[in-house]
């Protein structure tokens, strides 16, 4: 994997400003959706900042994670007009269907579990992102039908 940074970072630009871009596509092509430490101390050496800036950077935003996550990344909202309307009952229907605990990685490694800030699906809440996608009006049975869809796509490919 060290040796795609530096092809993405050639092709993206070795400029700090082109910082987040370069982390979004290493983590898109890294197996675990995630940066690895080795990743992080490569980009910082290529664009000339500190790890402890790139880090920063990897941690703040959502979409970004220096931990291991499935193939498939849940991120339930967790702000404010979600959490009233069931969204810590969400938590509960993904972890049950699942099998796993917030933050953890199923054992097949298909899937993960994280809360995110707001995804502008307040409208809709409670809503949860999986990957690129926004579900809204989450419930048991839509949750159900989400990961069975998933897991068929997945089995088919
Ligand atoms: S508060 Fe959950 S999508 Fe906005």
């Amino acid at each position: 994997m060290v040796g795609n940074v530096l092809e993405i970072v050639d092709k993206l630009g070795r400029k700090e400003d082109k910082l987040i871009e370069i982390l979004i596509e290493l983590q898109n092509q890294s197996v675990y959706n995630y940066l690895s430490k080795d990743v992080i101390k490569e980009v910082a050496k290529l664009l000339d900042v500190s790890e402890t800036k790139v880090y920063g950077i990897a941690n703040f935003y959502s979409m970004l994670s220096t931990q291991k996550r499935g193939k498939h990344v849940i991120q339930i909202c967790n702000s404010a007009p979600c959490y009233i309307k069931e969204g810590q009952h969400l938590v509960t229907i993904f972890e049950d269907i699942l099998g796993i605990k917030i933050g953890e990685v199923t054992e097949d490694e298909m899937f993960s579990l994280e809360y995110t800030s707001c995804i502008g699906a307040c409208d809709q809440a409670p809503a949860a992102r999986i990957d690129e996608m926004i579900y809204g009006e989450l419930d048991r049975s839509r949750v159900f039908n989400i990961l069975a869809t998933l897991r068929r796509e997945e089995t088919n490919e």
